[in-house]
């Protein structure tokens, strides 16, 4: 990457990395080897603590690829953050986890999170989960451009 990500603001950020995540999905066809460049290239980005996949799988999710820390491996269906934003076919921001209930706590060093579902021919197919070792770490910006950036997959 040839930009300062040090010095861009959030937006700055994503607008730089939109472009090349497209550039770097249109040259591969597979899925998971998608959502691995996807996962890497938003985690050195910005720095997050967590940023993966997980796939649906029957009446869960399961753990697909990711950067950062071990991870629990099946979700359910309507559980957790993650299960939340596939039932409820929408990005769920969640500015505490703490204030969540039922979140998922897969590290007690998470303390904010997003998750954004990937459709597939109006089919959620994955969802795409990142989590902040801070609070309040994700808003509008994010959901904007993590929503246009799963479409690449
Ligand atoms: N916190 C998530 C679980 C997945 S981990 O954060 C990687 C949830 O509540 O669904």
């Amino acid at each position: 990457m040839t930009n300062d990500y040090n010095y861009m603001n959030k937006k700055e950020k994503y607008e730089s990395l939109l472009p090349q995540i497209e550039a770097v999905m249109d040259k591969e066809v597979d899925l998971i080897a998608n959502m691995a460049n996807m996962a890497a290239m938003l985690h050195e980005t910005f720095g997050f603590w967590w940023t993966g996949f997980y796939r649906v799988q029957g009446n869960e999710l399961l753990l697909g690829p990711f950067q950062g820390p071990l991870a629990c491996t099946r979700i359910g269906y309507g559980r957790g953050v993650c299960g939340t934003a596939w039932k409820e076919q929408r990005t769920v921001v969640v500015e505490d986890v703490e204030q969540f209930p039922g979140h998922i706590a897969c590290s007690s060093a998470s303390k904010s999170e997003i998750v954004v579902p990937v459709f597939q021919n109006s089919e959620i197919i994955a969802v795409l989960d990142i989590d902040s070792d801070r609070l309040r770490t994700f808003d509008r910006t994010d959901a904007e451009f993590l929503e246009r950036m799963v479409k690449f997959l």
